[in-house]
């Protein structure tokens, strides 16, 4: 068992924000049970994440979305139980894999990062149409509603740069994971895109201990190394700007 259960835990004061993470317990492909949950909060905290956005993934063709509520808000409500302490920020959304439909989803709203205007959508790992960059875009555009597009780097060969441009110039934000940074065989691209300011965000994506574990420090220090302190931190402002709401004031 992690010390995270201990009541009185010293969690020492951390920054950044993890956008999207698979810890809550066995509702998805992320962490399989509360024991591991903790392990990965515990880790975040260690890595100075001062919030959690949980964002377990949502398949519209397998699932129901009050179904989704429902097994996720338990999972959420059984983790918060299990410690005595509230600390770190934890938030609850969802990765909702893109599906022609996805724009008159009654529950579309709901599916938002608690506190947040922030929704993270998950594109088709196929050729992007016209018909789903409108969806996008028609989306974002509405009142209280921010789209995060997750793992951008996953789809450089799905998109076009035009449809990336188009959807940046509408406010989509665009998200990609830590591990994007880190690889040293993507470390190069991923600066690239950073300084030119094609990515917003940057997230674990984290889904266990061993594979996809809690990884958001370690893209920090390259991004510090690399592109200096001074870009690091402009790129964390803006990400804890995000959820301004769901963070302690001060
Ligand atoms: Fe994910």
């Amino acid at each position: 068992m992690c010390d995270a259960r201990r009541p009185g835990y010293d969690y020492p004061l951390g920054d950044l924000i993890d956008f999207h993470c698979h810890i809550l317990p066995g509702i998805d492909d992320g962490a399989k049970d509360i024991n591991v949950s903790w392990a990965m909060i515990d880790a975040s905290v260690r890595q100075g994440i001062q919030a959690v956005c949980f964002t377990p993934h949502f398949y519209a063709d397998r699932d129901d979305p009050e179904k989704f509520f429902q097994r996720r808000d338990k999972a959420f409500i059984d983790l918060k139980r299990s410690v005595p302490t509230v600390f770190p920020v934890m938030a609850c959304g969802a990765e909702i894999h893109y599906f022609e439909g996805i724009a008159a989803m009654e529950q579309l709203m709901r599916m938002r990062i608690t506190g947040t205007d922030l929704l993270l959508i998950e594109m088709p790992f196929r050729r992007w149409t016209d018909r789903c960059v409108a969806d996008i875009v028609e989306i974002n555009s509405r009142k209280g509603v921010q789209v995060f597009l997750a793992h951008i780097e996953r789809y450089l060969r799905h998109s076009t740069p035009e449809m990336l441009s188009h959807m940046r110039s509408q406010g989509v934000l665009i998200q990609s994971n830590a591990d994007f940074v880190i690889d040293r065989s993507t470390r190069s691209r991923a600066l690239r895109m950073l300084y030119d300011g094609e990515i917003d965000i940057l997230a674990s994506d984290s889904h266990n201990l061993r594979s996809r574990p809690q990884n958001l420090r370690d893209a920090y220090d390259v991004i510090d190394e690399e592109l200096g302190e001074d870009f690091s931190e402009a790129l964390r402002v803006r990400g804890r700007l995000l959820v301004r709401n769901i963070l302690p004031a001060g």
